[in-house]
């Protein structure tokens, strides 16, 4: 079983994709790790992350090393990651990455593009998004406990950007798959949202005779 969980940035995808992980035993995949890791390693060489050539070759040359690095999130890792993400080259070098994974035991992956392109025929898709101030406020919060000086403002503009980023790029645009079902976080804590994803997911698993 694949269940895909999409939407943007600092929306709640992680905690509830991990947690349904948990529930479902399934695998967990948080595939903007991927997109991070090829970032990382892009500034690492000194490259721009929009310099196709170059992302091209970090994301041939990701180890598994570079998923547990230190500095993969922060606005650095997060501008270098989208950046990255944007380059249809790299996305093809990294889908057939993700499917394997999932076609192994079934996972539980989220990210952009699991319910339009990775995996299209995915048992269950969530859309899971929020409101761009409630999103920011998260992030910034998350950044303040991890000891990071941040001002909310340019935290919400960065929410936008990215949001911006992922929405008009050519390749795998962030959107709702067709036959998503959207799950909207804003007012709901953390248990709230797996409640709601779980009364979504019976309902559709239900359907499909799981
Ligand atoms: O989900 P996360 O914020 O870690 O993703 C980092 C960036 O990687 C996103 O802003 C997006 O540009 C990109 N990404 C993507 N497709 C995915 C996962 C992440 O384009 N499936």
């Amino acid at each position: 079983m694949i269940i895909a969980v999409d939407g943007p940035a600092a929306a709640g995808k992680g905690t509830l994709a991990r947690r349904l992980a948990g529930t479902f035993g399934l695998p967990y995949l948080d595939t903007g790790l991927l997109y991070r890791a090829v970032g990382r390693r892009v500034l690492d060489a000194g490259a721009d992350p929009r310099d196709v050539p170059a992302a091209l070759a970090a994301a041939r040359a990701l180890q598994p090393a570079d998923f547990t690095r230190a500095d993969l999130r922060g606005p650095v890792a997060d501008m270098a990651a989208t950046a990255v993400a944007a380059i249809g080259d790299v996305r093809a070098e990294l889908l057939e990455f993700q499917r394997r994974f999932g076609r192994e035991h079934g996972a539980v992956l989220d990210g952009r593009d699991i319910g339009t392109v990775v995996f299209p025929t995915a048992e269950a898709k969530l859309f899971v998004t929020a409101s761009a101030e409630e999103r920011a406020r998260r992030r910034h919060a998350e950044l303040l406990a991890r000891g990071i000086t941040a001002d909310y403002a340019q935290v919400l503009s960065e929410v936008r950007d990215r949001d911006a980023q992922d929405e008009n790029r050519p390749v795998a645009p962030l959107r709702p798959a067709a036959d998503a079902m959207l799950l909207d976080t804003t007012h709901l804590d953390a248990d709230a949202a797996f409640t709601a994803a779980m009364a979504l997911l019976a309902a559709k698993l239900s359907s499909h005779g799981a």
